[in-house]
C-alpha cells in the first residue's frame, strides 16, 4: 500500500527500514523523505513506523506508554 503519495513511500518501504535498524521518525524521514512534504501521510506512517521499529528511542517508548494509558 503507499502511504506517502507525494514521494511514492509504501508500508512495506517503512517496514523495511524498521527491520534496518532505524530508530528514529526523523531519521526514517532523511532516509525516505515520507511525511516532508504536503504531510497528509504523517499519522500513518508513523503509526507504521511505531509498530514495526526495533530498539526504540525513549521518545518512541513515552508515546507507547502514553498511548497505552489512553487506551486503558
Ligand atoms: S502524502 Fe506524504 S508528504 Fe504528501
Amino acid at each position: 500500500m503507499i502511504v506517502c503519495l507525494c514521494h511514492r513511500v509504501s508500508d512495506r518501504d517503512i517496514r523495511r527500514e524498521a527491520a534496518a535498524g532505524c530508530t528514529s521518525f526523523d531519521e526514517l524521514q532523511d532516509e525516505l523523505r515520507v511525511a516532508t512534504s504536503c504531510g497528509a501521510c504523517h499519522d500513518c506512517a508513523r503509526e507504521i513506523f511505531d509498530a514495526h521499529a526495533g530498539p526504540r528511542c525513549p521518545a518512541q517508548q513515552r508515546r507507547a506508554q502514553e498511548a497505552a494509558a489512553l487506551a486503558a
